[in-house]
């Protein structure tokens, strides 16, 4: 299987950008995240996105078919991300200034499990240390294994983060956004992430 990465920046991003607004919904939508998606917000965020500098997506294809992607931006130029982080990278000594982030990590369902997310992580780093970055981070949910939404057999993708050798920070920063609560009702409220940096 050849997995294919092209990584867009610049002018040549706003191509990919209704791809990731999409996939985010869809996605993001399920356990562990169980994000409820609004358009408009999420177009707002991205256009925001594509205007910073050092922003990107890389795009995985295998076989010459899309099969998922990454968006990456420098951390200090996020503030949405770093407000709520903030503390915990003061607690670790981490200066915002050094770290790359990685913003999301979307793999096509038919394409899971094939090692295309791996190589996406690992080109979102080499990008980051190719423009200077000590250390790649990210955010990803916590979500307990007995939640009431998960789906049997599904388990956190907190594996592949820790077998590419991102360590956890102590602590959690919290994310507000809609969220659908067991039994269907949505609520925006704040969800616990986890601070992974290698
Ligand atoms: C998480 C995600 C990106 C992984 O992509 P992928 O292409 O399936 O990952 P890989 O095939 O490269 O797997 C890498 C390793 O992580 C592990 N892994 C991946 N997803 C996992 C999951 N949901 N639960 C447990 N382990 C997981 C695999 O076991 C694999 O380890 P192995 O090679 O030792 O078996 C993909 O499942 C996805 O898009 N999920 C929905 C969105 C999401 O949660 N993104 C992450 C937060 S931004």
């Amino acid at each position: 299987m050849g997995i294919e990465l092209n990584t867009r920046t610049g002018a040549d991003l706003a191509m990919a950008l209704e791809r990731v607004v999409e996939m985010r919904i869809r996605l993001f939508s399920q356990y562990p995240y169980l994000y409820v998606g609004v358009p408009e917000y999420e177009k707002e965020y991205f256009e925001a996105f594509q205007a910073k500098s050092g922003a990107m997506v890389v795009e995985a294809l295998v076989d010459g078919a899309f099969a998922g992607l990454a968006t990456a931006i420098p951390l200090a130029q996020d503030k949405y991300i770093l407000k709520p982080a903030r503390q915990l990278l003061a607690d670790a000594c981490l200066d915002p200034a050094a770290l790359f982030y990685l913003g999301e990590l979307l793999v096509e369902p038919s394409f899971q499990g094939r090692g295309v997310g791996s190589a996406l992580l690992e080109a979102v780093r080499a990008e980051g240390k190719r423009l200077g970055f000590a250390h790649c981070c990210l955010m990803a949910v916590d979500r307990p294994l007995d939640h009431p939404s998960r789906p049997r057999h599904f388990g956190m993708p907190v594996p592949l983060w820790a077998k590419a050798g991102f360590r956890a920070l102590k602590g959690w920063a919290f994310f507000e956004y809609p969220t659908r609560l067991p039994g269907g009702n949505v609520a925006t409220i704040p969800n616990p992430m986890v601070f992974w940096r290698d």
